[in-house]
Parts: structure tokens; C-alpha cells; sequence
């Protein structure tokens, strides 16, 4: 069975050689001090950032839960759909949790939304952008607006990038009352080292990083996401080709797009839609391509695929053509 529900890379960025490397400049006998410093100094060169406002976890998932637990106790909102953890690390520690709904076409009302914080005041506000499930780049004027408003609430908005290297030039905005959380098991193609990474200034860095461990990622995991950061025409053929991986995937989905709905996008996933998109979902999984389905009722009607390997799209496009005709 091939995985398309996971939204990670099917293939590795570093070669055995270069993972032989990483573990033979680890020195597995001290705390990992020097490693997290050259990584941290890394990450924040390749993304213009300063070293100083970064800090690793295990994974950008243990940052959304840590914000949570810091800045999460008069109530978290994020709009439904969007990344199911935020409800989930919220109903841990017993906050409350608002969200606003989507449209039916899973389009988001960007007044309703501000005007649902005014009302409920929530201590922060999550959003994924490009969003997971849809995988739509939501609109800067829109992130913009989510911010002022939070920030005239005194609350906090995350800005979750999971999938944010996909999405060429989407500025965010700046303060004290931003978030920005990223990771490198996606377009980074890394999901097993769980490195996650936050971003974030003054108070608030000090306020979500006052829970950390003393040595939040081990040696290992910070010397192979530095031998990636460190080699820049390496990282940046490999971000066109996980940028190609992309494209193939909308191009094998285009074909069908008079029988489902497709949302343009921003991820390494296609989000489809529509009375038939269940049914194309079972006619791949049939024959050998499992893709992403939910239980929420909001998104019975939904399936999310994830980039494959580039070997495994001919038969994908063949598959989803042929199912395309059986509806003509
Ligand atoms: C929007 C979003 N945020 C965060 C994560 C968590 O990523 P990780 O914990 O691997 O860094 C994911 C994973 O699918 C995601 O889609």
C-alpha cells in the first residue's frame, strides 16, 4: 500500500553517507550544547531569522501543545476545519476550545472569525497557513486581521507553518502578539527526527520557552538537520523536487476535476471535495493508494492525498483517469 495520508516526503533529503557523517561527528558521551547552537544558528541563516527568537522541540506538535499550556488558559480558538492537535493538546489540560466553521465549499468567513474573537476573547488564536486540510495559502490581509485582532484582546495569534516553504512569498506579521511555529517533517522531508521549531519575540519567547527542558533535542537529530542545512544547493535542489512532487500530484487529480472539487495548493496534499471524492478515495485505496479520510462529520464528504513518489504517479494519473471515465 502506498501512504498518501500522511503529508510527509516519501523519500529521504540525506544519503546514507551523509547520515554515516552525522553520526560519526556526534559525540554521544556530552549533553548536546554545541549541536544545538550550531543547529539553531543554521535554521535561522537559511530562513532570516535570528538565532536568539528560535527554539527546538520534538517535533512543531510539542510547540503547539507547550503555547497551549503557557498562553492557553482563558480559551484557544482556530477555525474547523483546520489541524485536529490544536482542539486535542486544549482538551489536555482542560481550556476551553472555540472554533469557527468553514463555509460548506470549506472557504473561510474572514468577518465572522473577527468577529467571533471580539466575542469570545480567546487567549490565542491557532491557524495553519498554507491550511491543513485544505491546503490553501489563506490570505495575508486576513492573517493580518487575525492579528490585530488578538492583539487588541491581548491574546496571541500562532501562525502555524507547517507547510510554509511550499507557499512562495506569503509575509507575516510582527509583534510581541505572534507565533510562528514550523517544523522540518515536511517540505524538509525529516518526520522521524521530529524536529519542530518556534519562533517568537521578547515576553512571549521567554513565557513559551520557560518550560523547556535543558536539552529540549538529543545530538543526533540536530547534527542531521544541520548536515541538510548546511549543504545549500543540496537543500534548495531538494526543495524543487519536493516542489515537483507537488506538482505531479495536482496534475494527476486535475484530470478528474469535472467530477470532484479540488482546492488549489500550498502543501505537499491535495484536498478534494464533492458527492463523489469518497468515491474516488475507496477506488485508490483499492487498488493500492491510501489517502487521507475523516470521521468529522463537516468533512464527510472529504479526502486528502499526500505526494508519492515520483516512480508511483504514472499508474496514480492512469488510475484516477480511468475512474474519471467511469463517471462520463
Ligand atoms: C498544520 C500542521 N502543524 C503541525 C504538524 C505537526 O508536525 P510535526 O509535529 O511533525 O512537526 C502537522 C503535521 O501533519 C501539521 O499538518
Amino acid at each position: 500500500m502506498i501512504s498518501m495520508d500522511r503529508n510527509t516526503s516519501p523519500k529521504s533529503p540525506l544519503s546514507k553517507e551523509q547520515i554515516i557523517k552525522a553520526v560519526n561527528r556526534t559525540n554521544i558521551e556530552v549533553y548536546p550544547e554545541e549541536e544545538l547552537t550550531r543547529f539553531k544558528r543554521l535554521y535561522a541563516e537559511r530562513n532570516g531569522f535570528s538565532p536568539e527568537n528560535i527554539e527546538v522541540a520534538n517535533g512543531s506538535d510539542e510547540w503547539l501543545q507547550k503555547i497551549i499550556m503557557t498562553l492557553g488558559k482563558n480559551g484557544v480558538m482556530s477555525l474547523n476545519p483546520d489541524f485536529f492537535m490544536y482542539q486535542i493538546y486544549t482538551n489536555q489540560v482542560g481550556f476551553r476550545y472555540y472554533s469557527v466553521p468553514s463555509r460548506e465549499d470549506y472557504s473561510f468567513d474572514y468577518d465572522l472569525t473577527i468577529s467571533e474573537i471580539k466575542a469570545k476573547k480567546p487567549s490565542v488564536f491557532f491557524i495553519s497557513n498554507p491550511h491543513n486540510p485544505t491546503g490553501v495559502l489563506l490570505p495575508s490581509h486576513f492573517i493580518n486581521e487575525l492579528a490585530d485582532a488578538m492583539k487588541s484582546i491581548g491574546g496571541y495569534l500562532v501562525i502555524d507553518e507547517a507547510y510554509g516553504e511550499f507557499a512562495l512569498d506569503h509575509p507575516v506579521p510582527e509583534g510581541e502578539h505572534i507565533i510562528i511555529v514550523r517544523t522540518m517533517s515536511k517540505v524538509y522531508g525529516l518526520a522521524g527526527l521530529r524536529i519542530g521549531i518556534v519562533i517568537a519575540k521578547g515576553k512571549t519567547y521567554e513565557t513559551i520557552t520557560r518550560i523547556n527542558h535543558p536539552y529540549p533535542l538529543n545530538s543526533l537529530t540536530l547534527n542531521l538537520g544541520s548536515e541538510i542545512l548546511s549543504n545549500e544547493a543540496q537543500l534548495n535542489d531538494w526543495f524543487e523536487y519536493q516542489k515537483k512532487l507537488q506538482q505531479s500530484l495536482a496534475d494527476a487529480f486535475e484530470t478528474v476535476r469535472r467530477h470532484i472539487k479540488i482546492k488549489p495548493t500550498h502543501t505537499n496534499f491535495v484536498f478534494t471535495y464533492g458527492d463523489k471524492a469518497k468515491d474516488l478515495y475507496e477506488y485508490l485505496y483499492k487498488n493500492g493508494y491510501r489517502g487521507r479520510v475523516y470521521d468529522e462529520p463537516n468533512l464527510k464528504n472529504a479526502a486528502r492525498f499526500s505526494i508519492i513518489d515520483e516512480d508511483e504517479y504514472p499508474r496514480l494519473k492512469e488510475l484516477i483517469t480511468e475512474w474519471g471515465k467511469s463517471y462520463d
